[in-house]
């Protein structure tokens, strides 16, 4: 397999009423084996966090989703049965980090072991250098906050691709970095599970 996988483009072009997306939105903790497919994968992961502006110079790029001081600290990894790969937002493709199936550790529910894909909502904290963000707390606060964003949009490209989904707060985080290989400024936030519906 390829150490960089590029992405079909996100189809933009979908429609689905934002409203109906509001309202059907949910948790769901059921899902069919069937896989995700590639086009499913960039369409979520485009709405997830993905580039909306490219950057011009010295001005940062934009994403769907908001972040503090537009810092970009939360990267999205995604695990597959595949192995680990990780979101590069500006070129819209992935990037394997191992070839290990890691499924079983997203969440500790036992009924999360199942899911086809997880997501991985990582704070990398050496991309929060703003003067407003000088204190670990303000630091861990607006993570957390950005992580928010992102899942959101998760549940409601879910919503409306009839996709199935959880974001999760009951994980072993020191085992899921020890088994992302993670660094020390790299703090999972939260996890998500995405499947087809069961
Ligand atoms: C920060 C956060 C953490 C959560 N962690 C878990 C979790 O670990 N396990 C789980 O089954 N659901 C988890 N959930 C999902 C909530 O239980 C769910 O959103 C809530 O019951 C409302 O259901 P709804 O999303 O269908 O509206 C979490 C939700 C949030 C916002």
């Amino acid at each position: 397999m390829k150490h960089v996988i590029k992405l079909p483009d996100p189809q933009k072009e979908l429609g689905f009423p934002l409203m109906k997306a509001l309202e059907i939105r949910q948790t769901t903790r059921k899902w069919s084996d069937a896989p995700v497919s590639e086009q499913e994968l960039s369409n979520l992961l485009w709405a997830a966090c993905g580039i909306t502006k490219h950057k011009v110079g010295q001005v940062k790029s934009k994403r769907t989703a908001p972040s503090a001081c537009n810092s970009q600290e939360i990267r999205v990894y995604i695990i597959l049965k595949e192995g680990v790969f990780l979101y590069e937002e500006e070129n819209h493709e992935l990037i394997r980090i191992s070839t290990d199936d890691i499924r079983e550790s997203i969440g500790t529910q036992k009924m999360m072991k199942s899911a086809p894909m997880g997501l991985v909502y990582v704070a990398d904290l050496s991309r929060m250098n703003s003067p407003f963000l000088r204190s670990d707390e303000a630091r861990r606060f607006c993570a957390w906050v950005d992580t928010g964003y992102i899942s959101q949009n998760v549940y409601l490209y879910c919503a409306a691709s009839n996709l199935g989904t959880a974001v999760l707060s009951l994980v072993d985080r020191d085992k899921l970095h020890r088994l992302m290989h993670l660094k020390e400024h790299e703090k999972i936030v939260l996890t998500q599970v995405v499947g087809h519906l069961g």
